[in-house]
C-alpha cells in the first residue's frame, strides 16, 4: 500500500511540475505535445509566428473550419483555452501575453 502511495506520489509530482519547462504552452501540451509535435491536436512545429498567429486568431473568432475528425469537438475548447491566456482579447494577440508566449515557444522549437 505504502509503495502505490509512493507511486501515486511521484506521478502527480511529474505532472504538477510538467507544465513549468513549457511555459504558457503548458496549456496546450495537452492537446499539442509537449514540444508541439502532435498529439490529438496537430503538430504546431515547423510553421512561422505570423502562421501561428492568423490560425490562433480565426480560432478565437470562431472562423476555424475543423479539417480533422476531432477538431470539431476540440477547437471549441482550444478557442477559449487561448482567449483566456490572451487576457480575453480575440481581435488581436496581445504582446507579452500567455498566448503570444505560448506561440514564440512553438517557433522556438525548430
Ligand atoms: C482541447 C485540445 C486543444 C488545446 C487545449 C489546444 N489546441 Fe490547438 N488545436 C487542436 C486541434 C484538434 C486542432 C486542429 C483543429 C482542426 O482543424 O481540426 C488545433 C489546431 C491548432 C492550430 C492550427 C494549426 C494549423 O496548421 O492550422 C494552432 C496554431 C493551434 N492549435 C495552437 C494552439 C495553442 C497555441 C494552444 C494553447 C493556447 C492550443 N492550440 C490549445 C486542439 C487543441
Amino acid at each position: 500500500m505504502k509503495k502505490v502511495l509512493g507511486i501515486i506520489l511521484g506521478v502527480s509530482l511529474l505532472f504538477a511540475a510538467a507544465p513549468a519547462y513549457a511555459g504558457d504552452f503548458g496549456q496546450c501540451a495537452g492537446c499539442h505535445g509537449p514540444s508541439a509535435g502532435g498529439a490529438s491536436g496537430p503538430k504546431l512545429v515547423g510553421f512561422d509566428k505570423a502562421y501561428l498567429t492568423g490560425k490562433a486568431l480565426e480560432i478565437m473568432a470562431g472562423t476555424r473550419v475543423a479539417t480533422t475528425p476531432t477538431g470539431k469537438s476540440l477547437i471549441p475548447v482550444m478557442a477559449g483555452t487561448m482567449k483566456r491566456l490572451n487576457n480575453n482579447n480575440a481581435a488581436e494577440i496581445v504582446a507579452g501575453s500567455g498566448l503570444d508566449k505560448a506561440l514564440d515557444f512553438v517557433v522556438a522549437q525548430h
